[in-house]
């Protein structure tokens, strides 16, 4: 018997695998309280209020009525039909339930929709900066992603000429997310109906990660549901993470025409059998209620907005664009890094850590080179916290 124990990871695609970069400064944050530093962190994508009563009670009653077996892998046939309804009204569009499938969190949704559409070599247009699992993704399922780079001057859009710069013949699919993580930037109107258009043009696939959709401080969110051609096109993504501050929860949407949403359901069956039950009740009860109480919130995130913006600008060496949409903001610390004598943002956000008591996070971990020289930002705490976070970065820099 050999006394070396084999080897328990084979796959050369899991190898590739990486953590999200954001969780690694989360860790950072908690070793720097460890050591008696009073942090105040902008470092996490979790909203910070509680959702409404009714949603709790929902669940609650749902494990008391003993809702707690397998029911259908594309979830409550009651949700589904509810998605359909509460999307046909606000998007005014035409989704049936059988297009509808209720997943584990949007992230599941990401990593099912990436792996139906991608074969071992195509290409993927990803978003630099964006959200880590969509590279990690593509590389899992044996594709290439091709990286759109977002520039502060497009005030960090996808817009359709940047995806034209882009296109090689090897493209199945752009991911879109709008509004957008790491950077808070909304799709225009032309940018959705743009990118719809290169679709058609080229024969591509889009998924579209919404999930932010109803953060949008500026005009409007455009969601690529509106368009009438979406069937043939679009895979739309969203959940009850972000609006409904139920990120644990893990509850998330998926909208696709029915023989994607039929694979899904396949898919789903081998991975998780069915999302958790009790919480698809909270969900149904959530789509009820509607978004009447929503706006408040809506109209304190703004107020953090402007507040973070503000406080932001008055730091030497720092830009930030007064982005439309999401809880991020990403400014542009260029001159800090350089005027501090930094080798990297990620250098840079270490010191503001350990030295002034503040978590922010690198651009770069959003995976790769866009977000270079870039901070994100989150502002899911109070107007007061957020004044003091960033007054005790002006005072650190200006104390240098
Ligand atoms: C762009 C984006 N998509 C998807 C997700 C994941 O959402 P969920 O919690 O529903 O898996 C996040 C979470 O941070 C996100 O920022």
């Amino acid at each position: 018997m050999s006394s070396v124990p084999p080897t328990l990871i084979h796959s050369t695609l899991a190898k590739q695998l990486e953590a999200e970069g954001a969780f690694v400064y989360l860790d950072l944050a908690a070793e720097a309280r460890k050591k008696g530093i009073d942090v105040i962190s902008f470092g996490i994508g979790q909203p910070d209020f509680k959702p409404p009563e009714e949603v709790l009670t929902a669940i609650k009653d749902a494990i008391d009525q003993g809702h707690i077996g397998y029911i259908s892998s594309l979830g409550l046939p009651e949700l589904r039909a509810k998605v359909a309804e509460y999307l046909n009204e606000k998007y005014n569009t035409d989704v049936k339930p059988e297009e509808v499938a209720i997943t584990v969190g949007a992230k599941s949704a990401i990593f099912m929709a990436i792996n139906l559409l991608t074969r071992p070599g195509d290409e993927v247009i990803v978003p630099d900066p964006g959200f880590p699992a969509y590279e990690c993704t593509v590389r899992f399922a044996g594709g290439r992603p091709v990286f759109l780079c977002l520039k502060e001057e497009d005030e960090f859009r996808m817009t359709p000429e940047r995806v034209e710069e882009c296109l090689t013949k090897n493209i199945k699919c752009i991911l879109v997310n709008t509004p957008h993580n790491p950077t808070g930037s909304v799709l225009k109107k032309e940018d959705v109906e743009g990118l719809l258009e290169i679709a058609k043009r080229e024969n591509l696939a889009i998924i579209s990660d919404e999930i932010y959709e109803d953060f949008v401080y500026e005009g409007k969110h455009h969601s690529f549901l509106s368009m009438p051609e979406w069937r043939d096109y679009v895979i739309y993504i969203s959940g009850f993470s972000k609006t409904w501050a139920l990120t644990g929860l893990r509850i998330g949407i998926m909208v696709a025409r029915e023989e994607v949403i039929k694979k899904v359901g396949v898919m789903a069956i081998n991975i998780y059998s069915c999302p958790p039950v009790p919480f698809q009740y909270g969900a149904l009860k959530a789509l009820e209620l509607g978004l009447d109480w929503f706006k408040d919130i809506k109209e304190e995130f703004k107020r953090r907005r402007d507040a973070a913006c503000d406080e932001l600008n008055k730091i030497p060496g720092v830009k930030a664009l007064r982005m439309p949409g999401t809880f991020y903001l990403f400014p542009n610390v260029k001159d800090l890094v350089s005027k501090l004598g930094y080798k990297s943002v990620k250098d840079l956000a270490k010191a503001i850590l350990f030295e002034a008591g503040v978590a922010l996070l690198p651009g770069t971990a959003f995976p790769l080179h866009g977000g270079d020289g870039f901070m994100r930002l989150s502002y899911v705490l109070p107007v007061d916290k957020i004044r003091e976070g960033l007054h005790r970065v002006r005072e650190w820099v200006e104390s240098k």
